[in-house]
């Protein structure tokens, strides 16, 4: 039995929760590319050519017509089992290359558990997933085609008959790769095509390059904080050279504290991987069941992994909404309103998620920076987006806890309730043994 089809029996066997079934919504077309699908340019203020350089690998060269092929593959929903679901269903040039979805919707209206990032930029990843289960972006593009809820291809040789009985397709592999289509192929020919959605020369861009009014003065006060009281640095830096606004590192902020049972998750989780354990049971159990949570901790089963999250760019994120791996936060406030009160309490939050007694006023001014991060091409959707949350965080801000963000909640405060209160106590103390995981 295959590793795969293993991992199918055990899935079904471990009977958990397929992410919300909506049978009644069909799904929507495919996206035609349009102006915004276009391969972008790298004359952007801010582009870094050296390190763009070194993202290309020695076995997959860019050129023109790889490109126009991995565009054709990415755009046409015949990858899908049922001709209804292309990668840029999911990732589409008009959305910021997402869905603006909470989580993605497959073939069959499926919805999985995790919210679908952007491609833009997405070649500087240092690896692919929220949960970097995947090294490069050939190595990622094989498993959406393969998923039962995304794109719900049986297996690679089925798709490569398919595409090698389109006529065109035989001739376009032939013209770039000198043979019919094969799936190694098909994964370089998209990853090539991924590899020219650049997004930079953004406002923020411009000022780094000397321009000082290209930001308001909010917006340079938001800067300031960023790097100040609101300690987004210490996750999010940026600096010439790593000018991703990522430090390529997995952190449990509290996304997935909401709900999660992670003790008795990560068990299961180690049971099931002991059995099977490759890289599409991993990515089944990332996308289509409550294990999902356990995050980073799937792919390298170290206990300070349960719950942690790659850190993700702040690029174009008026683009992008709603927010986070689940797409839980629908506005940037309540993004800022969920790290000023420390996160949500759970043994695994990482040390550097605390209150930071951030005012109303100072949060406003990170949002206003964070829109500076916006690309040329985006700028008029970012700003109507932008205006649209604002609105909404003048009324609706589920995610505020003004006492807990001063830090008036807590052990010593007067607020302490339940088992980690607001501020809980050292971290250290109440992580799992790691030896207790493993079994009961
Ligand atoms: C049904 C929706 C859906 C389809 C179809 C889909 N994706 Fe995704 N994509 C997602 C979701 C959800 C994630 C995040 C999953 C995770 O991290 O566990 C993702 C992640 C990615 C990432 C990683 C980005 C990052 O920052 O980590 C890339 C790159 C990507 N997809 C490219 C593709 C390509 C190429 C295809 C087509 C072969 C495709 N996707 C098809 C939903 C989809
Ligand atoms: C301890 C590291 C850490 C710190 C500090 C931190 N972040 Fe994050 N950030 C992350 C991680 C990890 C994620 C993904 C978490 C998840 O989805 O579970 C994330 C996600 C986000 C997202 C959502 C991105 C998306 O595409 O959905 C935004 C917005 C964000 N951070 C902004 C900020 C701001 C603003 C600050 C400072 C107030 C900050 N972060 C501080 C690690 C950090």
């Amino acid at each position: 039995m295959s590793g795969r089809s293993r991992a199918g029996v055990i899935l079904a066997v471990a009977a958990m929760t397929i992410g919300g079934v909506y049978g009644a919504r069909a799904t929507m077309p495919a996206p035609k590319p349009d102006a915004l699908a276009e391969p972008k340019g790298t004359d952007q203020a801010g582009f870094p050519e050296r390190l763009y350089k070194f993202v290309i690998p020695p076995d997959n060269p860019q050129t023109a017509a790889k490109v126009a092929l991995g565009k054709a593959l990415f755009f046409d929903p015949r990858l899908s089992v049922d001709n209804t679901v292309a990668c840029a269903n999911c990732h589409d040039p008009n959305k910021g290359f997402t869905d603006q979805l909470p989580t993605a919707m497959g073939v069959h209206a499926k919805f999985g558990q995790r919210n679908a990032p952007t491609i833009l930029n997405a070649m500087f990843n240092i690896e692919q997933f929220w949960d970097g289960r995947r090294p490069t972006l050939e190595d990622q593009a094989r498993d959406p085609i393969l998923n039962p809820i995304e794109m719900g291809m049986p297996d690679p040789q089925t798709v490569v008959r398919k595409l090698d009985a389109i006529g065109e397709y035989r001739q376009q592999f032939n013209a770039v790769f000198g043979s019919a289509p094969n799936y190694d192929n098909l994964v370089k020919a998209i990853a090539a095509y991924e590899r020219t959605q650049l997004a930079f020369d953004s406002p923020f861009d411009r000022f780094m390059a000397g321009d000082g009014n290209a930001l308001t003065a909010q917006q340079q006060r938001g800067w300031a904080i960023f790097n100040g009281q609101g300690r987004c640095m210490s996750c999010h830096g940026w600096n010439p050279t790593r000018p991703l606004f990522t430090d390529d590192r997995f952190h449990n902020i509290g996304v997935s504290a909401h709900n999660a049972a992670f003790v008795p998750h990560a068990r299961q989780a180690l049971a099931m991987l002991a059995q099977a354990g490759g890289p599409s049971q991993i990515d089944q159990m990332a996308i289509a069941s409550d294990l999902s949570e356990l995050g980073r901790f799937l792919v390298t089963k170290q206990p300070h992994d349960i719950g942690a999250f790659r850190t993700m760019s702040l690029r174009n994120l008026f683009l992008t909404e709603p927010y986070f791996h689940d797409g839980s936060q629908a506005t940037i406030w309540d993004t800022l309103d969920h790290y000023n009160k420390g996160g949500v309490q759970n043994p695994y939050l990482d040390g550097g998620i605390v209150p930071l007694g951030l005012s109303s006023q100072q949060e406003d001014d990170l949002a206003a920076f964070l829109l500076s991060l916006t690309s040329q091409p985006y700028m008029a959707e970012a700003k109507a987006e932008y205006a649209r949350q604002f609105k909404i965080s003048r009324t609706t801000r589920p995610q505020r806890d003004t006492a807990a963000a001063m830090g008036l909640k807590g052990s010593k405060g007067p607020g302490f309730s339940g088992p980690f209160g607001d501020i809980g106590p050292g971290q250290s103390a109440m992580r799992q043994n790691p030896a207790s995981l493993g079994g009961d």
